[in-house]
């Protein structure tokens, strides 16, 4: 049964009655540009076929009633009256119920249930899809129309201010504005962005290590103040700003760390812009040795790769039909993700998965994934 059919049928059984609507916000891979959306650079994510969604029903009143049936778990709480408690999923749906009305949003209860299939701390992105979900259900059941950049903005902020948690806003992005088909050229700057098709004849696959990462967080924003410590060499306010030219110019002149953070946030924009224009033209290849090299520079300049994740990358980038490889996500774990030849496709995934349990003893995930819709009401 498809997670629509079975969250309709969780509503039935917890709540009785039908719910008046499906909505579903997917998780995302991200193709090239890591940690660039911090720095006001580009990425190039793309929304996959995994996701949350939530079969919801208006309420008249304000209180929002909810079932995870993921957790087997109910939660509730008032819109005129709410604060944050605990460490808890629904902290993530006050936090966008909180952003919402600060942006004078006129909001309606309503009770939901809640069921996804986005893995867990695997780095694709589950929050984003959980937040970009509750935005959605909000618009539906209190009438607003749907801003998809400010929603993701609404989303980031839930995730920033109310959970904690110091994330760039590209997850948020493409949960929201991705399209069937596409990958999405994301200025994080001023959040325009492009949808860019998807080459012929190619796959997107992800790659689950198995491995969590574990002090993410604090290597997170440890990069991200490193990131700041480059900026202020360079007087700009953002590593977006400084052009390649300047920066190999002077580079020597900066601290050993602080030079390979900025060359890798620097020359990864680069990439991220060409991957775009070569995607666009269709030419596969190119854009999988852009992977490639995104990937090293992850691992040699920016060091958020870990063994698990070089030794995928690796195992990846052996088989035939293989364009390219790399970590995907903010690293230290999580997945990698491969381009690969639809025609290889299930060879590779077959291959990537014994070599990699011979030589790690870890049962990875391999998902074959396709580029989907952003957040969005289901047709009945
Ligand atoms: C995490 C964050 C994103 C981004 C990536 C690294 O996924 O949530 O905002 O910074 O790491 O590219």
């Amino acid at each position: 049964m498809t997670l629509e059919k079975k969250v309709v049928e969780e509503f039935r059984k917890y709540f009785g009655g039908e719910p008046d609507e499906v909505v579903r916000a997917p998780g995302r891979v991200n193709l090239i540009g890591e940690h660039t959306d911090y720095n006001g650079g580009f990425v190039m994510p793309m929304a996959i076929n995994r996701a949350m969604f939530m079969a919801i029903r208006y309420r008249s009143d304000k209180e929002v009633h909810l079932l995870s049936a993921d957790f087997h778990q109910p939660a509730r709480f008032r819109l005129d009256d709410f604060k944050y408690l605990k460490p808890h999923w629904v902290e993530y749906i006050k936090g966008v119920a909180n952003g919402l009305q600060k942006r004078k949003l006129p909001l309606q209860g309503w009770e939901g249930v809640m069921l996804g299939d986005v893995p867990r701390g695997s780095g694709l992105s589950s929050s984003a899809a959980l937040e970009l979900a509750a935005a959605k259900a909000f618009s539906e059941v209190s009438n607003f129309p749907w801003d998809p950049v400010d929603m993701a903005v609404v989303g980031q902020e839930a995730e920033n201010d109310w959970v904690g948690v110091n994330c760039g806003i590209m997850d948020q992005m493409i949960s929201s504005c991705g399209q069937a088909g596409h990958a999405y050229l994301l200025d994080c700057r001023s959040l325009e962005g492009r949808h860019v098709p998807l080459p012929d004849g190619v796959k997107v696959v992800i790659l689950d290590t198995g491995t969590r990462r574990g002090l993410v967080d604090s290597a997170y924003n440890e990069r991200r103040q490193q990131c700041e410590e480059a900026c202020e060499f360079f007087g700009v306010a953002l590593l977006r700003d400084v052009r390649p030219e300047t920066f190999f110019a002077k580079a020597d002149q900066l601290p050993e760390l602080t030079r390979k953070r900025a060359r890798h946030v620097i020359t990864e924009d680069q990439r991220t812009l060409e991957a775009a224009e070569v995607m666009a033209a269709g030419n596969a290849e190119r854009l999988g040795e852009l992977m490639d090299q995104s990937h090293v520079s992850l691992r040699d300049d920016f060091e958020v790769s870990n063994d698990a994740l070089n030794e995928m990358v690796e195992i990846s980038r052996a088989q035939p039909g293989c364009l390219g490889a790399r970590m995907t996500g903010a690293g230290f774990g999580g997945c990698a993700v491969a381009l690969v030849q639809s025609d290889a496709v299930d060879v590779f995934a077959e291959n990537v998965m014994a070599n990699y349990n011979r030589e790690t003893k870890t049962e990875p995930a391999v998902y074959v994934t396709e580029a989907t819709q952003g957040a969005c009401r289901l047709e009945k």
